[in-house]
């Protein structure tokens, strides 16, 4: 099926360019029709000739190639499945984010039909800079696909985030994007996501920090999978994926209602939601006034709607996350037997990549009998279809 595939890769001038001749040659080897465009900076790393050879097709560079007709642009654009740029340098982020079309490959990308996956790969302090942050951002917003650098020694010297990512996520990533499978037909996945928001009075609530990113990418990947999925989420700013089933809330009573009415029919839970473990225990109806001196708030338990969950458990398989900032191994250890989970994804908030809020995930897979599986930073898309891996083949060991 892959031989049908046509993907397009796309060189920018970093010193990930030799990278960049693996995956061409990887994908090659994998049954995919490859061409390469190169910019001009690419070509001062490594010469078209390369590309060339693994590819097996001539390398295009010029926009004006009197060879090749003037709109060979549109026809590069509509040909191929997926156009991959790696490296993805600041520049052509910014070009793209921005509307310019300057050279060919630009212009091409600027011409596509079809899905535009960059792998952005530089120093650390270009990777923070917060216009490459915003184009990133924006690109993300209008639909271009990402796999996000990985953490380490980069080629400058220093050590941080900006080097290509490995080469196995970014492969991964290019398949799921041009040959979904369908392996999840016939499934209902629930997945929870987001905050809840807890009432103090008209006005104030208690919440936290999450936004919905990682569920709401558990939720995407089932669905392009096939599954029936269902979609409990706290309040987010979010755009439902295609094909779930949203079922907003905002407290985590309403949350625990949704689930368990849900729970009956479904195959394998998510539960990737931040819930509130306590809410006010009187909400006021009419907004709170200031006073001299401290306030008290009392507090009563949520019900913890996880653990009802695994102390009901029949056939289906139950993910739990734990959001954790000490001793992630034990304390996840714990919430996975305590609530009779089939495995827990356990991230450390407090490392940068992971948790609250960005686009990527560090996470454990902790199983209840202590085994735990370390991944790599990857983006929450990736991880999103590396948990749905393993629950599916935990369901079809029950079946
Ligand atoms: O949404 P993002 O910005 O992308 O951030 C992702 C995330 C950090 C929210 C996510 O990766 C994550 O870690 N989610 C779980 C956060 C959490 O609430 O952890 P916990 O250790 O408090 O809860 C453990 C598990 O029990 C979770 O699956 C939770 O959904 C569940 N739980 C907790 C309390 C409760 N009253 N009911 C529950 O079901």
């Amino acid at each position: 099926m892959l031989a049908e595939k046509k993907i397009t890769v796309g060189i920018t001038g970093g010193i990930a360019v030799f990278k960049a001749a693996q995956l061409v040659s990887s994908l090659k080897a994998g049954g995919f029709e490859v061409n390469v465009i190169m910019t001009r900076s690419a070509q001062e790393f490594v010469k078209p000739i390369t590309f060339q050879v693994l590819s097996g097709n001539s390398v295009r560079t010029e926009l004006f190639d009197p060879m090749r007709g003037v709109v060979q642009h549109i026809e590069l654009a509509t040909h191929p499945d997926l156009i991959v740029i790696a490296p993805a340098t600041a520049n052509v982020l910014g070009k793209v984010a921005n509307g310019i079309a300057d050279d060919l490959l630009t212009t091409v990308i600027m011409a596509a039909s079809c899905p535009v996956l960059f792998c952005p790969a530089m120093n650390v302090n270009m990777y923070n800079n917060a216009v490459v942050q915003r184009n990133i951002a924006t690109l993300r917003e209008l639909g271009y696909e990402f796999v996000e650098p990985g953490t380490g020694r980069l080629a400058c010297g220093v050590a941080g985030r900006g080097r290509l990512a490995d080469l196995e996520l970014i492969i991964e990533k290019i398949k799921s994007l041009v040959s979904p499978c369908r392996d999840m037909e016939g499934l209902t996945v629930m997945v929870t996501a987001g905050p809840t928001v807890e009432p103090i009075d008209p006005v104030r609530y208690i919440t936290n920090r999450s936004t919905g990113k990682m569920g709401y990418a558990v939720a995407g990947a089932a669905a392009g999978r096939g599954a029936k999925t269902l979609l409990i989420s706290g309040p987010t700013v979010l755009k439902p994926p295609d094909g779930v089933e949203l079922i907003n809330v905002e407290t985590a009573a309403q949350m625990y209602e949704a689930v368990m009415k849900r729970y009956p029919d479904v195959d394998i839970v998510v539960k990737t939601a931040a819930v509130a473990d306590y809410r006010p225990k009187d909400a006021s109806s009419q907004k709170l006034k200031k006073h001299e001196g401290p306030l008290s708030l009392a507090l009563v338990r949520n019900p913890d709607i996880l653990a009802e969950l695994g102390g009901k458990k029949n056939k289906q398989v139950l993910v739990g996350f734990a959001a954790e900032t000490s001793d992630l191994e034990k304390n996840s250890l714990q919430k996975v037997t305590g609530k009779n989970l089939d495995f827990l994804v356990a991230n450390d908030i407090t490392q940068a990549g992971a948790g609250f809020g960005s686009d990527t995930n560090i996470v454990k897979f902790v199983y209840p009998d202590g085994a735990v599986k370390q991944m790599p930073l990857m983006d929450k898309t990736v991880l999103a279809r590396r948990i749905l891996d393993e629950a599916l083949a935990l369901r079809r060991k029950r079946e």
